[in-house]
């Protein structure tokens, strides 16, 4: 109830209840899975939690009649002797310190499945350093049951990749959040995603999705994509030709299976009445488990693969801050932030979620607080756009007229050991590095405020929204609202997270 009343009043409901799971009379389940990097002894474990590895070998080890499964690239068995690779370097027993044993046993499990002909696609992005299509290639090679498949976004947006990291076992059980497909995000890499077992309704759903990507990677490139003017961003880019950034008329009918034109939508990312299903969710992983049927939703970029029906992740992200209650908290968790495109040709500036973000700060006087991470391969005009957004702060108490009393608060999250990662070899010589490359960093998506949780595949910046394949779950479920914010707030109140100060007017600047 509460604020989700208003919500109702612009939204159609979507069916309803029981799932009709075929395996007898499962209930929808969720929990929340985390990854915790080894050598974090002061961080508050949340009880009730899973762990992404258990989790990725259990989505494996119950599939019996289908097991998709949605990558950027792959790397579950570490590669200590290839110079290429991050792992080059450490000892057997230092990758056994690292937990690397983790990626081996989901890795096994999938062999597993596999050897059992369970049916199983695999999608990927390609080209991630140094091949990280072997172990889908290796998987598929031999077994009539396992398909692979590479798509390459950049083919059809100019730039961006595969980036969603998504497990659909037998269209009833699902993963979705931030943990690739690699033995570092099971122990080296901080993580947060949800596992949601006996829920069809959701999985079809994410299935559809799963669906499209995989016509997207079969069909011709050059006959389905046109070069235009981007009205919106301002900037000439590469776009499928059934998108809405291509004038009405210029538009060819989408190729894809399950696309639907809605004919009021006008462009992105407008979407203002998405469906979303009022499911009876249980959360075994919370004490206080509410099982009323509650508000989810699902939402995908890029906006052309939406076929029509769903919220654009952006929005649904724009949606989650926008739900905070006057006076509450939003909660906000990401690798990378900035208020522009990172990967594109023409640079863009991207007010989108920062404006949300003042938007509640000035009228609802709410606070928000964002953890960004700060690590090896931290984006170096970071700081630049978060000291942006903390201008709010000034903007709020600028004028004896103003009635604004809320915050931003923002925090960088360094995980120890961030700057001593890499091979520990290179050219024969010691390097010194502690830690293997891409690892200690905290790299969940997400957004909670006090009534709603959104979890995400996509870091906020402009690529993850349109060249990017991601996907969210989103939930008006109190239990799992309360745990996300559990989790924040273990990792806000750490020592790990430190402020980031906006310096006081006057202040010396240092260059
Ligand atoms: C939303 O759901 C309703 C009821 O199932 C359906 O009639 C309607 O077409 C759906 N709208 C969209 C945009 O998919
Ligand atoms: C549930 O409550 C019991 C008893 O208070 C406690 O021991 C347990 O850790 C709690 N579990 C979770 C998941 O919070
Ligand atoms: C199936 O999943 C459940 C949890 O959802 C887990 O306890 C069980 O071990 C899994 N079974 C296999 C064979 O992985
Ligand atoms: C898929 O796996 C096969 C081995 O069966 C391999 O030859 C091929 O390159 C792989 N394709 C992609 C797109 O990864
Ligand atoms: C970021 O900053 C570092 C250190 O100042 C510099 O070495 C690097 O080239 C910069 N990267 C970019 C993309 O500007
Ligand atoms: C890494 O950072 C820590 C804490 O700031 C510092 O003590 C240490 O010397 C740094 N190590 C390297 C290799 O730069």
């Amino acid at each position: 109830m509460r604020a989700t009343m208003c919500i109702l009043t612009f939204l159609f409901l979507l069916l309803t209840t029981t799932t009709t799971a075929a395996h007898g009379s499962s209930k929808c389940k969720a929990w929340l899975v985390q990854s915790i990097p080894t050598d974090m002894p002061k961080l508050a474990p949340i009880p009730g939690v899973l762990s992404t590895a258990d989790v990725l070998q259990w989505l494996a080890g119950n599939s019996s009649k289908s097991l998709d499964i949605i990558a950027q690239y792959w790397q579950l068995v570490p590669r200590p002797s290839d110079s290429r690779s991050g792992d080059y370097g450490y000892s057997e027993e230092e990758l056994q310190r690292f937990g690397a044993n983790e990626g081996l046993k989901v890795y096994k499990a999938l062999e597993n499945a596999a050897n059992r002909k369970v049916p199983i696609r695999l999608l990927q992005h390609s080209g991630v350093y140094p091949d990280y299509t072997d172990e889908p290639s290796n998987l598929a090679s031999g077994r009539p049951n396992v398909k692979n498949v590479t798509l390459l976004l950049s083919d059809w947006w100019g730039s961006g990749v595969v980036h969603a990291k998504v497990w659909i076992s037998d269209s009833r059980d699902v993963y979705i959040g931030s943990a690739n497909n690699d033995w570092k995000s099971l122990t080296q890499v901080k993580e947060v995603g949800i596992y949601l077992t006996g829920c069809s309704e959701i999985a079809e759903k994410v299935e559809i999705y799963y669906n499209n990507l995989w016509k997207l990677a079969h069909l011709d490139v050059s006959a389905y994509t046109r070069s235009v003017w981007d009205q919106q961003w301002q900037i000439n880019r590469k776009v499928p030709c059934w998108s809405h950034f291509i004038n009405p008329k210029e538009r060819c009918r989408s190729p894809l299976p399950k696309y639907m034109e809605v004919a009021h939508v006008s462009g992105y990312p407008v979407l203002s009445d998405p469906n979303m299903s009022h499911i009876s969710i249980e959360t075994p992983g919370v004490n206080d488990s509410f099982s009323d049927p509650q508000l989810s939703y699902l939402s995908f970029a890029p906006p052309e693969l939406l076929f029509g029906k769903y919220q654009t992740d952006e929005q649904a992200w724009v949606d989650t801050i926008k739900s905070v209650a006057k006076g509450g908290t939003v909660r906000i968790n990401t690798m990378d932030w900035l208020g522009q495109s990172g990967y594109t040709k023409e640079t863009v500036y991207w007010p989108s979620i920062s404006s949300a973000i003042s938007e509640v700060v000035f009228s609802k006087g709410a606070k928000v607080q964002i953890l960004v991470a700060k690590w090896a391969h931290f984006k170096n005009n970071t700081d630049q756009h978060l000291k942006s957004l903390l201008y709010s702060n000034t903007l709020c108490s600028s004028s004896e007229d103003n009635h604004c009393s809320g915050k931003v608060e923002i925090k960088y999250y360094i995980v120890p050991g961030y700057n001593s990662t890499g091979p520990a070899a290179l050219n024969g010589a010691a390097t010194g590095n502690t830690y293997p490359g891409y690892t200690r960093v905290n790299h969940g998506k997400y957004a909670v405020s006090d009534v709603r949780a959104h979890i995400s595949t996509s870091n906020l910046v402009w690529d993850y929204f349109y060249t990017t394949a991601g996907v969210s779950f989103g939930t008006y479920q109190p239990a799992i609202v309360s745990q996300l914010q559990e989790i924040f707030n273990a990792d806000w109140t750490s020592p790990y997270a430190v402020p980031v100060e906006l310096l006081e007017e006057g202040h010396a600047c240092s260059s």
